[in-house]
């Protein structure tokens, strides 16, 4: 088996397999972790351009991505669209979404990197998908002088029938991007091991943020003190009836603990 078989026809299946089982477990054992882990408290006017420029660019790369790799070929031919046209659309229409969405990645990895407070409160984790997916912008924006050579269309094809070819499980489909150029396999490869890293990473809350974030008022949610009901100070510290919970709490007090 060649390195062009084992990348493109055998890495999509485990990439595949590990961001929906790894999906599914984290969701079903690790749901409080189940977050974007914002950091909304921390310079939000960066964060909200940023935020704004990254998910707006993302998202339509995205649609377009998926209806653009997937939509089958004869579709686009029963609906008459040429091939050049839609080769013309990836790069124009990709490339403002590209461009904004690495403003806004370039934006948010500036204030992760250089806010002291934030990048304090980071994981690697968060820090490093986010490099990872300004790299793959890069990458993508990369492909265009290569796509602007090909303007028919017939390179693209190569992609569609791929991807579409590892849906179907078509044994050769990795054959198509064989001689693609250097920068296409490694924006593939890539975008291979985003899917990979996928459930270990906070872009697990793009599965429920069109359920669970469309209709909430704010990006995160923060109680509020004026929200909370005004009490006796005595009844107030619940932590005061678990002991081990007490700030003052020491074995000495308490040498029953
Ligand atoms: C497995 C995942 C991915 C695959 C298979 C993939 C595939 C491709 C292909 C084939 C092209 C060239 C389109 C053409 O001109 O014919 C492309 C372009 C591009 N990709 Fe991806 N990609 C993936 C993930 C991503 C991700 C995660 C991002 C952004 C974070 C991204 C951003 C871009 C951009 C900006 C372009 C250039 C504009 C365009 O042609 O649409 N890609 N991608």
């Amino acid at each position: 088996m060649d390195l062009n078989q084992i990348v493109f026809g055998v890495y999509p299946y485990i990439a595949l397999s590990v961001l929906a089982l790894g999906s599914v477990i984290r969701f079903d054992r690790e749901q409080y972790s189940w977050r974007s882990g914002s950091s909304q408290l921390l310079r939000r006017r960066q964060l909200m351009l940023g935020s704004v420029l990254f998910h707006l660019g993302v998202l339509a790369i995205f649609a377009g991505h998926f209806v653009g790799l997937l939509t089958p070929i004869a579709v686009f031919d029963a609906l008459h669209v040429p091939h050049s046209a839609k080769q013309m659309l990836a790069i124009v229409a990709g490339g403002l979404a590209g461009a904004m969405a690495i403003t806004g990645g370039l934006i948010l990895l500036h204030r992760r990197l250089f806010d002291p407070r934030i990048r304090a409160t980071s994981t690697f984790g968060d820090t490093a998908i986010l490099a990872i997916l300004v790299t793959q912008l890069c990458l993508g924006l990369g492909t265009i002088p290569f796509s602007l050579q090909h303007r028919d269309g017939h390179e693209m094809l190569k992609f569609m029938n791929w991807a579409q070819g590892i849906f179907t499980f078509q044994a050769g489909a990795a054959g198509y991007v064989a001689d693609v150029a250097w920068v296409f396999k490694a924006h593939l490869a890539l975008g291979m091991t985003i899917l990979l890293l996928f459930p270990f990473t906070r872009l697990v809350h793009m599965l429920s943020a069109p359920v669970w974030y469309l209709n909430r008022r704010g990006w995160q949610l923060v109680r509020s003190k004026r929200d909370m009901p005004r009490r006796p100070l005595a009844a107030a510290p619940v932590y005061s009836a678990i002991p081990a919970a007490r700030p003052s709490a020491s074995p000495k007090t308490h040498p029953a603990e």
